[in-house]
């Protein structure tokens, strides 16, 4: 079984994206997948201008940027694998702009020309399937503590997969994902003792995909459960004791103060500054 993600984090190996797709290839390692991450940040790959050499030119279906730019070696490495993962923080409430770059790029790989009818019955042109219909998980990672920021991603992946005939085997959604880095920490992981299942259950999906080819929901649930309890009815966030303990344990995550209003944690690596060349 071989598994390709794609990191569409701009801090690539250095975020948060990167710590959950290590526990998940962790697991999927260890029961015998073969592993591996391309970021997207590291690489070269031009935004499609929508110029229509694609389907205009001679070759046809190949993208004007195919030998300027390093999508095609990603585009082979995607025909190779059995699973691929759509890994991306949320920026504004919705993936990052290295991913929407990419999956423009896959227009490349389509004859607008040629229609077809999807599985389910939507009216859509040709796909190449090796590289648009295998199946494939969506990752989210985000720091609000709301169950709520995300929601756009997996919204977006679910029409993907029924244009493209592509099975969704797996959605694993990540918010509060600030508190992980600082798991480290035995007052933050006491006080938060959620965080290490949940990385376990990470690891669990990941031998499950390399073993199933699909993330069980029992394990879903437990890789998307929240770390931090909110009140059911979001407007009850606006008594004064709710609302002073959400917004403190929001701000713990980046100013280090915990709940109490003790310093728990050293700066969180969400908020670290990372050198830029
Ligand atoms: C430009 C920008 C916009 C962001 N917007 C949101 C947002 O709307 N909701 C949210 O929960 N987090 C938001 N974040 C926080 C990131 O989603 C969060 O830090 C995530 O863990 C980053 O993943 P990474 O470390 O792999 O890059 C934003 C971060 C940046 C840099």
């Amino acid at each position: 079984m071989k598994i390709l993600a794609r990191n569409a984090s701009h801090r690539g190996d250095q975020g948060q994206t990167h710590l959950f797709l290590d526990l998940l290839f962790h697991g999927a390692g260890e029961a015998g997948a073969e592993c591996e991450v391309v970021t997207l940040a590291r690489l070269k790959i031009n935004r499609c201008l929508s110029c229509y050499r694609c389907q205009t030119g001679e070759p046809h279906l190949v993208c004007a940027y195919d030998d300027k730019d390093e999508m095609r070696g990603v585009l082979d490495r995607m025909a190779a694998a059995d699973i691929l993962i759509f890994a991306t923080p949320i920026y504004l409430m919705t993936m990052t702009g290295l991913l929407k770059t990419f999956l423009d790029r896959l227009y490349s790989t389509m004859n607008i020309s040629q229609g077809e009818l999807s599985d389910c019955g939507l009216i859509h042109h040709h796909k190449n399937p090796a590289i648009s219909s295998k199946p494939f998980v969506t990752m989210v990672v985000s720091s609000n503590i709301e169950r709520e920021s995300w929601k756009s991603v997996p919204a977006y992946f679910r029409t993907y997969a029924r244009f493209m005939n592509a099975p969704q085997v797996g959605v694993l959604v990540r918010n509060a994902a600030g508190l992980f880095s600082q798991m480290e920490d035995p007052e933050v992981s006491s006080q938060f003792p959620r965080l290490a299942k949940v990385c376990q259950a990470y690891e669990q999906a990941g031998r499950e995909l390399a073993t199933l080819g699909r993330v069980r929901p029992s394990t879903q649930r437990r890789t998307n459960q929240e770390i931090v309890s909110m009140p059911f009815f979001g407007l009850l966030k606006h008594l004064r004791p709710v609302k002073r303990r959400v917004l403190a344990v929001s701000d713990a995550m980046w100013s280090g103060t915990s709940e109490s209003g003790r310093a728990v944690v050293g700066e969180p690596a969400a908020a670290k500054t990372m050198e830029i060349s």
